[in-house]
């Protein structure tokens, strides 16, 4: 600003002095229009000069915090003597598994289960009960404190974690996306799927018709961190990813909690096809989409509270049971409501409740 600020006003000073001279007669026409071109010629590389002063700076700044990142001690390194992980059928354990952040506080007292190769496990539980805990343990974000992580027979601690992270297929509860292009995020499951497999992946997850919608279509760019897209339409950006992926192992935290339930059951058709024949852990808080799940965990303050099927959950009238009950009152208050607001007794209902509030 500075610098445009003097550049203006050195201009327009030389220029009117020009103009007196010319009217004085000591300068002709083309005297005033040659200082007027000189000046122009000047200010373009003047400024450039400043913009490349300002980007050099910037880099040095940026290249700082780069080398500040790199010098940040990894917590999590392979073993000098780590092979690749190899992946026969797929089956995940958790044997004995202690876990805390910090030392203080445990999350994880002792959890074991098994996912059969090509079944699906669903993990459900009160809200911070450890859940996530346990799909950033599988990912090795942490390592366990006691007990082992077995993918397949082989501890995730003697693998390399490229080659563990390459079998694992995640939908995350907060999904991240890049400062980038639709299209870019969701190829990033797989850098070099083509374009006809993204639109498939996309279309599979339910998002290709909102992105055809779009102005830019596939093109365009969803923010910082994905800000423009709802968290349903993130969501589903993230299990495009996870489709055009296709890990032997899939993990998906909440992967439909934030969909409407119309969404939600076609969602839940298309991630049914890309679970089958893949070992899957599923955590969920709406237990009507773990219905069919091989096996129910019930997680609680970090402890295994109840397993099985959920027709044997529903039978032992445990904590399950209970869970089940309150949120199918929920869900069928839900629908009366919607039904009531379809048909023209919403006026009535909202009449009546306020009466008897009153
Ligand atoms: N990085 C962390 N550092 C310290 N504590 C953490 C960290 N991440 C999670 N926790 C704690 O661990 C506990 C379990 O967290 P977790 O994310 O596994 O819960 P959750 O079962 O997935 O809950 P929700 O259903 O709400 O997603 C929580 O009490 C949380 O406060
Ligand atoms: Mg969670």
């Amino acid at each position: 600003f500075g610098q445009g600020l003097i550049f203006g006003l050195g201009t327009v000073i030389v220029m009117c002095m020009s103009a007196l001279e010319v009217q004085a007669g000591t300068q002709s026409v083309g005297d005033f229009v040659f200082i007027n071109a000189m000046l122009m010629q000047l200010s373009v590389p003047l400024n450039f000069i400043g913009f490349i002063y300002r980007e050099i700076r910037q880099g040095l700044t940026d290249i700082e915090h780069m080398f500040d990142l790199l010098d940040v001690p990894q917590e999590i390194v392979d073993k000098p003597d780590a092979g690749p992980l190899k992946v026969s059928a797929g089956k995940v354990e958790f044997r004995d598994v202690h876990f805390s952040y910090d030392s203080n506080r445990k999350i994880l007292k002792g959890v074991s289960f098994e996912v059969p190769a090509g079944k699906t496990v669903a993990i459900v539980g009160p809200s911070g009960a450890g859940k996530s805990t346990i799909s950033r343990l599988l990912f090795r974000f942490y390592d366990v404190q006691r007990g082992q992580v077995l993918i397949d027979g082989q501890d995730i601690r003697d693998v390399t974690q490229e080659s563990l992270r390459a079998v694992l297929g995640m939908v995350p509860q907060d999904t991240v996306l890049f400062n980038d292009t639709i299209a870019y995020n969701i190829r990033y499951g797989r850098i070099g799927a083509s374009e006809e497999e993204v639109r498939k992946a996309a279309e599979l997850a339910q998002i290709g018709p909102f992105i055809e919608k779009l102005p830019d279509g596939y093109r365009s760019m969803v923010g910082e961190r994905g800000l423009k897209l709802s968290g349903g339409e993130k969501q589903r950006v993230a299990i495009a990813r996870t489709i055009l992926k296709a890990p032997p192992i899939l993990m998906l935290d909440e992967a439909t909690s934030a969909l409407d339930t119309q969404t939600e059951q076609e969602i839940q058709a298309a991630l049914d096809l890309v679970s089958k024949g893949r070992t899957t852990l599923v955590i969920a808080h709406r237990l009507s989409t773990v219905i069919s799940a091989d096996e129910i965990i019930v997680l609680k303050d970090g402890q295994i509270a109840e397993r099985g099927t959920h027709a044997a959950l529903l039978r032992q009238q445990g904590l399950y049971a209970s869970m089940w009950d309150r949120q199918r009152e929920a869900t069928e208050a839900e629908e009366r409501l919607r039904i009531a607001r379809e048909s023209d007794e919403f006026g009535v209902i909202v009449r009546r409740r306020t009466s008897e509030v009153s």
